[in-house]
């Protein structure tokens, strides 16, 4: 339980993390772009509007550089009066220590003026500046003032100039209130847009994760289980990657399974193969060790068998050796280059003997094939097949062959034994297995040599087929491949 709650745990710590990912990059995203737009917005807004009226105010300082020391001075606040409601706003009019000499509204006559604005246009020897300010505007209505409201307006410089000296600024005051209320909306409306986005991203991203790691959650439980109730299958739907896991997991412990039956009923096996000889033995025994008197002539008997026991067991003993060793040395031939039909012809050459007491011809038809190989580990193979083929062989003949077939060597032994039934050639080459027990063992088999004989032929990246009729004799073909793969020396 507590084990489950820490996977899940993990799993949904991934989740969030996954969550966190995706928040993070689409927050990114949309600050960007928000940013760009809005940006864009505003120095399209701004920058049209700012250069229009600083050329109006310009324009203004240039008249009235013109008309200052020559036109009446009412005349003048007229017509800068009229100006400045044509341009849409107020305009004062400085000497050059900053002092509001004329202003359009009226209220700033006199005062001094402390903008940067005006100082850079002033002492700074700009032609022209401006600044934007956060300014508080009462609306005015008859002698009393209201609604006082904070809004942002854009101030406007450019210096009087007259016989190349500066006598003066002209300061002109706009409202840019309109401007920036259309980027406050927009501003809103991207971020309104953006937290539904961002929402609507999370709640996605949540169910995406969490389907995402369901499946493997029940993937970590089922390992789990695995470990306390045995072997565990999930239930695979779809063919997602995560499906294609599911299923990979299936066949690992599919294949776990059966790893544990092999050794299981291996170890049976042998355990029983072992058991047998042990019981005669001690059956034997028993009967001398409890008998007063033994007949000399019975008790040498008893003992013939019990040694031929013996001899059985070091048998089993020694292939079993053999097969547990080529088990854990998978990889390990001593390769080398040998020439096949060499080592046929000296197996077959000492084998001879062994048919000719049983009165069968044992004919070999070598072709010369030179492959890499094993040369001890072929042999046995050859040994094997071909000791086999006799010892099910009643009478008739067993013919060996080796061919060339390019890539492959083929080896083939070919008897006209006893053959084996159909139902029982699928089990051929599983330890132990004998079609009859009785025979195997009066002619001193184990069961082991086809399962090593196929494991050496494994190893050397070969195969091995049967084909076989009862009574009438079977047929063993082994490939090779000439070339082991990895490249062993010439
Ligand atoms: N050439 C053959 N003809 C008929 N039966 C065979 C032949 N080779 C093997 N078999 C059958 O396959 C069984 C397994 O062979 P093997 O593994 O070599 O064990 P064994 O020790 O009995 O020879 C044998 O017991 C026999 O029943
Ligand atoms: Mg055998």
């Amino acid at each position: 339980m507590l084990n489950k709650l820490k996977s899940i745990k993990a799993l949904d710590s991934v989740r969030w993390r996954m969550v966190g990912v995706y928040l993070l990059i689409t927050i990114l995203a949309l600050v960007a772009i928000s940013g760009t737009v809005s940006g864009l917005m505003e120095e399209f807004l701004v920058s049209q509007r700012t250069k229009t009226q600083l050329d109006a105010t310009a324009e203004l300082a240039e008249t009235i550089a013109g008309d200052l020391y020559v036109t009446d001075t009412d005349e003048l606040f007229h017509y800068i009066g009229e100006r400045a409601q044509s341009m849409g706003g107020r305009v004062l009019v400085l000497d050059s220590d900053s002092v509001v000499q004329m202003d359009t509204a009226s209220r700033q006559n006199g005062s001094l003026l402390p903008y940067r604005e005006v100082r850079e246009v002033l002492r700074g020897g700009k032609d022209s500046a401006y600044g934007f300010h956060h300014i508080l505007r009462s609306s005015e209505e008859g002698v009393f003032t209201f609604n006082e409201e904070s809004i942002w307006a854009v101030y406007y410089t450019v210096p009087i100039v007259r016989d190349g000296a500066v006598t003066g600024a002209v300061l002109f005051s706009a409202s840019i209130q309109d401007v920036v209320d259309s980027l406050m909306a927009v501003t809103q409306r991207i971020t309104m847009v953006f937290g539904i986005v961002i929402v609507a991203m999370i709640i996605a991203v949540s169910i995406l994760s969490g389907w995402l790691a369901r499946p493997i959650a029940e993937l970590t439980s089922a390992i789990r289980r695995m470990g306390t109730q045995g072997y565990v299958r999930v239930d695979v739907k779809g063919s997602s990657e995560i499906a294609e896991l599911g299923n990979a997991f299936n066949r690992m412990s599919e294949r776990i399974e059966d790893h544990d039956r092999t050794r299981n009923e291996f170890v049976a096996n042998a355990s029983h193969e072992l058991k047998t000889p042990l019981a005669t033995m001690k059956l034997l025994s028993e009967t001398i060790l409890y008998q007063d008197n033994p007949d000399p002539a019975l008790m040498k008997e008893f003992f013939g068998d019990i040694n031929h026991e013996v001899d059985r067991l070091t048998r089993i003993v020694t292939e079993l050796l053999k097969l547990v060793q080529e088990d854990s040395s998978a990889g390990g031939l001593n390769f080398e280059t040998v020439r096949l039909d060499t080592l046929v012809g000296g197996v077959c050459g000492r084998l001879t003997a062994l048919a000719e007491n049983k009165n069968i011809a044992l004919r070999t038809q070598l072709e010369p094939v030179e492959m890499q190989g094993d040369s001890m580990r072929l042999e046995q193979i050859i040994v094997n097949l071909v000791e086999n083929a006799i010892k099910y062989t009643d009478e008739g003949s067993v013919d060996v062959s080796v061919s060339d077939e390019g890539e492959w060597a083929v080896f083939t032994v070919k008897d006209t034994g006893i053959g084996i039934p159909e139902e029982s050639i699928d089990h051929l080459f599983e330890r132990f297995y004998r079609v009859d027990k009785a025979r195997s063992r009066s002619t001193g088999g184990t069961g082991l040599g086809l399962s090593i004989t196929e494991k050496l032929i494994n190893l050397h990246g070969g195969s091995i087929e049967v084909r076989s009729k009862l009574g009438e004799g079977s047929t063993f073909t082994v490939q090779l491949p000439v070339r082991q793969r990895g490249g062993a020396a010439e």
